[in-house]
């Protein structure tokens, strides 16, 4: 099948998810259009974002460009092109973005039973010195058959997902996706635009050897924080843990899925629950890192088991490598 340089039966992400679906009896395709508004939105990111600095998308909004037209920021680009994309694929009937606040319910003659809630593009901090950032979402069905959507509709817990992913605008871009039968992982293949999968079943080692948290805030952790941190650093035996820390989350979390370790985002003094957001960003990849074999915790309990009351409510994270977490949990025991 190579002798052309090229794979003529390559397995792209549609195909692999048509696959999927037909295990399942009841499936009608809806999660794979879903998906496919997801993944034209995350090409058309990417391809921004590759071409950011000639076409001025760095900085603020609010700019005019040279032919009258406003020019976007990447992160609000990136917003409407989740938002366009999701609303016109008939799949859908709430969504609910890091850059929105409130929910968005889809005009009833276009909705569908899925539930989206996305960050369109996290790490922006990392966006103006070209640090990789990317793209996470998480996939739910709507429980009730009647009635109009609304947000409670949307705040469900992390358990009930039955899909999630995050896309990575790194050195390559590749999607990561979770779904109940386990983590994939494709790189796209820009001579055809296709999504190819090159990173099948995934799976993060039961420990690694690398910490990732930003240590600016060492004063203000808790006791249990400090004292695992600690330990890393100075441990009885072996070696101490590497550290390694990009500030964006999707960048952190891939490292940590491919070469194992722990990354921990906790509560501090000014931020009682952590900086990052429940329904985007940590349900999303625990349900990655809990399917791969991880595990994901707040310190008190599993994140997707957390029981959401605001579409944009916070908790702290702790997520990787399951002896790591469950080491870091030991300190929690101990503290209280
Ligand atoms: P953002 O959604 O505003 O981009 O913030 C989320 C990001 C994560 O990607 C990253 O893990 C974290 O913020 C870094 O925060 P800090 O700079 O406080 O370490
Ligand atoms: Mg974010």
């Amino acid at each position: 099948m190579e002798k052309y340089g090229m794979n003529t039966n390559c397995l792209t992400l549609t195909r692999f998810f048509l696959q999927e679906q037909r295990k399942h009896k009841e499936a009608t395709g809806e999660l794979t259009q879903c998906l496919n508004a997801i993944l034209t939105a995350v090409k058309a990111i990417q391809s921004s974002v590759r071409k950011a600095g000639i076409s001025k998308l760095f900085g603020l909004a609010g700019n005019t460009n040279s032919t009258g037209d406003d020019q976007k920021k990447l992160d609000v680009l990136s917003d409407e092109l989740f938002i366009n994309m999701l609303s016109s694929s008939y799949t859908t009937c709430i969504l609910a973005s890091e850059e929105d606040e409130n929910v968005i319910i889809i005009d009833k003659e276009r909705q569908g039973k899925y539930i989206v809630c996305f960050d369109p593009l996290d790490g922006s901090s990392n966006i103006d010195c070209l640090v990789s950032i990317g793209s996470i979402f998480g996939i739910w069905k709507r429980e009730a058959t009647e009635g109009e959507p609304d947000l409670s509709d949307a705040l469900q817990p992390g358990s009930k997902m039955i899909c999630s992913g995050y896309a990575l605008y790194g050195s390559a871009c590749m999607i990561v996706l979770a779904t109940d039968s386990g983590v994939n992982g494709f790189m796209l293949d820009p001579a055809i635009g296709e999504f190819i999968l090159t990173d099948p079943d995934m799976t993060i080692k039961p420990r690694g050897n690398i910490y990732s948290i930003n240590e600016g805030y060492t004063a203000k952790w808790d006791e249990a924080v400090k004292e695992y941190i600690h330990n890393k650093k100075n441990p009885k035996s072996g070696k101490a843990y590497g550290s390694r820390y990009v500030g964006s989350m999707v960048a952190d979390l891939h490292r940590t899925l491919v070469y194992g370790g722990i990354f921990l985002y906790p509560a501090t003094t000014d931020a009682p629950n952590g900086k990052l957001r429940l329904m985007y960003e940590c349900n999303p990849m625990a349900y990655i890192i809990e399917k791969a074999g991880g595990l994901a915790t707040t310190g008190k309990g599993r994140v997707l088991d957390v029981n959401p009351t605001d579409i944009h409510q916070r908790v702290p994270f702790f997520v990787g490598s399951k002896d790591d977490v469950e080491e870091l949990l030991e300190c929690y025991k101990k503290h209280g």
